[in-house]
């Protein structure tokens, strides 16, 4: 069953130049255990995605059911007994943590918040979620400033874990830390998902963190999920020329090196396209290599591909026939500086 369902999500922001959507009917849904990869370029709507899901931001349409319950439908008070069940992971952990506090304090804070147990079985989880993270006990006295960025975001991860939620939502929790520390923060959250059986939603840049970590991935693009399946059909078989443009941009695993990475992030796909005027039709027609006037007239709705078992999905008119006709990478087309 699923701990997360997310049902049509609609986000629209009032911005100077007029109204953009920023999330545009999204669906998902995460299952215990099971971890959703979301990527796409910077822009394309995924942090706003994950605060609506957090109920941080207001939503036009859509619904949210965390363990069955419709979280629009709850009263602020009802919303902040639920909320120690979903947690978040931000990107910047020095940003997400008072300077002030110490380390054990800043971990159960959110205990406090949500009057979980009392002094005794609050240092227990405590103590417990810095194990869990890899903490050692002696930083516990240690502000914030003394701690390593690994550190730091440890604490960050322990927070969020020490209410026992079913859900953690990541958004791009090691794209502010140094490569070097990034696998092991990656691998603490697999752990965690492991031992305690979180469902989480894993948003990052990084296409081969995503494909290490996640069961699921999700492909978003302007605001809209263009392709979501197994990791292994998303990467392995993807069906959307934008899925196919974004794996084409990474270097081969031989190759992982910072600097390619870096390449990697040069993408050879064109203009984005301004949110405030999105393209006709499908919304990927204005960079796709295989644009029709189809394209420009209709929106594509989500398919299923293969078996209709729902899980591999493309919003493409023309997947069936481009599938054979993959682009190969094109590092050395013209290219546009795109941070994904
Ligand atoms: N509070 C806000 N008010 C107005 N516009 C916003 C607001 N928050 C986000 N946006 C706009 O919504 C769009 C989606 O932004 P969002 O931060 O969700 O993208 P993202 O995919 O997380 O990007 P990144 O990879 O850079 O983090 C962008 O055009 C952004 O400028
Ligand atoms: S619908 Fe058309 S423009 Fe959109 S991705 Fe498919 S082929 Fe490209
Ligand atoms: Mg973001």
């Amino acid at each position: 069953m699923s701990v997360l369902e997310v049902d049509d999500i609609v986000v629209e922001f009032d911005t100077d130049a007029g109204r953009i959507t920023a999330v545009d009917g999204v669906s998902l849904h995460l299952a215990t255990g099971e971890t959703l990869g979301l990527v796409g370029e910077s822009g394309c709507g995924k942090s706003t995605l994950a605060r609506a899901i957090m109920q941080l931001v207001p939503m036009q349409r859509g619904s949210v059911r965390l363990e069955g319950t419709d979280l629009g439908s709850l009263s602020r008070r009802e919303l902040r007994r639920m909320r120690h069940r979903i947690q978040m992971v931000f990107q910047d952990p020095r940003g997400s943590l008072d300077p002030r506090m110490n380390v054990s304090t800043l971990i159960g804070e959110p205990l406090k918040v949500h009057s979980i147990g009392d002094r005794t079985s609050r240092a227990k989880a405590v103590a417990e979620a810095m194990e869990l993270v890899g903490l050692p006990a002696a930083v516990a006295d240690r502000l914030p400033s003394e701690l390593s960025g690994g550190q730091q975001q440890r604490v960050g991860i322990a927070r969020s874990i020490v209410t026992d939620p079913a859900v953690l939502v990541c958004d791009e929790p090691v794209s502010a830390l140094d490569v070097s520390i990034q696998a092991q923060i990656i691998n603490v959250l697999d752990e965690l998902r492991d031992e305690l059986d979180l469902a989480m939603l894993f948003i990052a840049h990084d296409l081969s963190v995503v494909r290490h970590l996640s069961d699921r991935v999700a492909v978003m693009y302007l605001g809209q999920i263009v392709e979501t399946g197994t990791a292994s059909e998303v990467f392995g078989e993807p069906r959307h020329p934008y899925t196919h443009g974004l794996i084409s941009s990474v270097p081969r695993a031989d190759a992982e090196s910072a600097a390619r990475l870096q390449t990697a992030r040069r993408l050879v796909l064109g203009e984005l396209p301004s949110l405030l005027d999105p393209p006709s039709g499908c919304r990927y027609r204005t960079r796709c290599p295989y644009a029709t006037a189809e394209c420009a007239e209709a929106e594509p709705a989500p398919e299923p591909v293969g078996p209709a078992d729902g899980l591999h999905t493309v919003r493409c008119h023309h997947w069936r026939t481009i599938v054979s006709a993959a682009p190969e990478p094109q590092e050395s087309a013209p290219s546009q500086e795109l941070a994904i």
